[in-house]
């Protein structure tokens, strides 16, 4: 039998068809997420049944049958095999949410390829430290978006392939080409590339504190996790119309946003729309979404408009709602009930453990500021800060750490083997944030233990925005902490020095900030920058950047020759 780690039990103790099926797999059996998620589901006898339901920013409607999957992901494996491209491969995919992100993610997969998504938003450096890193050799993009790529696809020699899939006309130049999806011969039968549970499938960066971000990569076993959790956590049923909002650029946007979904044959949409809270309602009322899944920053969001706007849509197929990415306050939750008559079940997990690790789920009872329980077969504790014991009395905060072995934890960080084993201690795997646990084994987040930012549920690197920082041409020293915002949770701010000749002022402030965004992303830039004449360091010269979290926060600093050692 394959090894499903801490997950046999649940398969055993579960119920449930697939749970059966899935432990009839044996070490090396083809098993291949490309094919799970449309073929199967054709052959199940849902080929006519609607796999996406895509809405544009222009109110554009297109729908997507499971046939429909299965004949245009075999068409783009085929287009890229034909390129050349094999399995391993690295094949990027950056662009908006339009249907050929989700479709040519299955097709990379069948070909046996690496999907690497990366984040529409992300500006040229962000998207050459993640292609260089990973030596990806294509990149799947649009009109809108590959200018980025060819400003800097110099700089990339194992890049051999740019793709743009939107528009006939564009002037190509060296190593570019164009393919047309709506316009390809469908291709009927294509020859799936046996991947086994091993093999690897989808490799997402994330940010941690120092160095660059690193590349968690997946394997097609993940599936096994994905599945289960979406079945049991977000409680799809084979009638229920499901809405993720994340975008595949993100982790939640491919294991519950593709991979968990249709795994089990529910039909999702997709809105490439953006936010706004009347024309989510109204996306929700026109296809009578019945379970949703979101995030605490859009809840927040949400609530600003509030409940009138609610109780002006039908929204009675709504059954189920979730959320992930960051801390679900309690007046969220509370407000969940108010306007939608039932709360947001939150979840917890992360890029690294492909799938909801700790979580609330249908029948539990929510505590309003809770993210729940471990998953069953997950052993999730919190470790001692300092002696990383286990800590066994209720309610004292520690690390959260997990016990290795579940089917979607991530097999390597790319290229990056120090980095990967520094996150495993005693056997556990270290998550990187704090909690506590209370009697009844609810787990109650406090926050990071590191300095990475969380800003509207993204992960962003302080390291990242200050290699940035410093190549603008005015500043000499720079750190990037988040401040507190009432909507964003984090946003993030940058303290800075600057070189001599330069003064600080409103003009020069703007021009740092739209460097950033450029550079890196939105959700990178800084809202606020703050100049200074020297930034604090330790005795050997690592900015104090707890410091000036602390600082915003107004939290107690207490004795800093603790922060000397860090
Ligand atoms: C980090 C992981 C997991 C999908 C999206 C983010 C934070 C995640 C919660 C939650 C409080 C949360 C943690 C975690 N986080 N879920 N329910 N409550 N914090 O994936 O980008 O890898 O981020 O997001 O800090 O470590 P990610």
């Amino acid at each position: 039998m394959y090894d499903f780690g801490p997950y046999e039990k649940t398969y055993k103790e579960f119920n449930w068809d697939l749970a059966k099926e899935f432990l009839e797999y044996k070490e090396g059996d083809p098993l291949n997420i490309g094919w799970y998620c449309s073929d199967r589901i054709c052959q199940q006898g849902k080929a006519q049944k609607i796999a996406m339901i895509w809405e544009g920013f222009d109110g554009e409607v297109r729908k997507y049958s499971f046939n429909d999957l299965r004949l245009l992901s075999n068409t783009y494996a085929h287009y890229l095999k034909g390129l050349g491209i094999k399995p391993g491969d690295r094949v990027c995919i950056f662009m908006d949410k339009i249907p050929d992100l989700y479709i040519s993610f299955l097709g990379i997969l069948k070909l046996g390829a690496i999907a690497q998504p990366l984040f529409s938003a992300f500006g040229e450096e962000a998207l050459f430290t993640r292609m260089d890193d990973a030596d990806s050799i294509a990149v799947i993009t649009t009109r809108k978006h590959f200018r980025k790529v060819r400003r800097i696809k110099d700089q990339l020699p194992h890049l051999k392939h740019i793709i743009v899939v939107d528009d006939e006309n564009v002037r190509l130049e060296e190593r570019e080409k164009v393919f047309i999806l709506d316009k390809a011969e469908r291709v009927e039968d294509f020859n799936i590339y046996p991947t086994n549970p091993e093999s690897p499938s989808v490799l997402h960066y994330t940010s941690g504190t120092t160095g660059k971000p690193k590349g968690a990569l997946h394997v097609h076993a993940s599936i096994f996790a994905q599945s289960l959790s979406s079945k049991w956590v977000l409680d799809l049923k084979d009638e229920d119309i499901y809405w993720c909002t994340a975008d595949p650029g993100w982790v939640t946007g491919t294991s519950y946003g593709i991979i968990g979904p249709w795994s089990l044959g529910i039909t999702q949409v997709v809105y490439c729309g953006g936010f706004g809270s009347e024309k989510w309602y109204k996306l929700m009322e026109k296809f009578r979404v019945s379970v949703w899944y979101t995030a605490p920053t859009a809840i927040r969001m949400l609530m600003k408009d509030g409940t009138d706007l609610v109780k002006q849509h039908d929204l009675s197929a709504l059954r189920y709602m979730c959320s992930v990415g960051e801390p679900l306050n309690p007046e969220a939750v509370h407000w969940g009930i108010e306007a939608f008559d039932m709360p947001f079940y939150d979840t917890y997990w992360q890029t690294e453990t492909g799938a909801i690790v700790i979580t609330n789920f249908p029948g539990m009872k929510v505590k309003p500021g809770s993210m729940g329980r471990a998953f069953p077969g997950i052993t999730a504790v919190v470790l001692d800060l300092k002696s990383y014991e286990v800590i066994r009395e209720p309610n004292k905060v520690g690390l959260i750490a997990l016990k290795p072995g579940w089917p979607s934890m991530m097999r390597e960080y790319w290229n990056n083997p120090t980095v990967y084993q520094s996150k495993f201690i005693n056997g556990w795997y270290i998550t990187g944030d704090r909690s506590s646990i209370d009697s009844e084994g609810y787990f109650w987040f406090v926050g990071r233990d590191d300095d990475v930012i969380n800003t509207a549920g993204h992960l962003v690197g302080p390291f990242e925005i200050e290699s940035a920082l410093i190549e603008h041409e005015a500043v000499a020293e720079a750190a990037a902490v988040g401040k507190p915002d009432p909507v964003n949770m984090e946003v993030v701010k940058a303290f800075v020095a600057l070189k001599p000749g330069f003064e600080g002022s409103s003009d020069l402030e703007l021009s740092i900030m739209n460097f950033i965004r450029k550079k890196l992303s939105p959700l990178a830039m800084p809202q606020e920058i703050e100049f200074v004449d020297k930034l604090p360091k330790t005795r050997s010269g690592k900015i104090m950047r707890r410091l000036l979290r602390a600082m915003e926060w107004g939290e107690e600093i207490g004795d800093t020759s603790t922060l000397e050692d860090d």
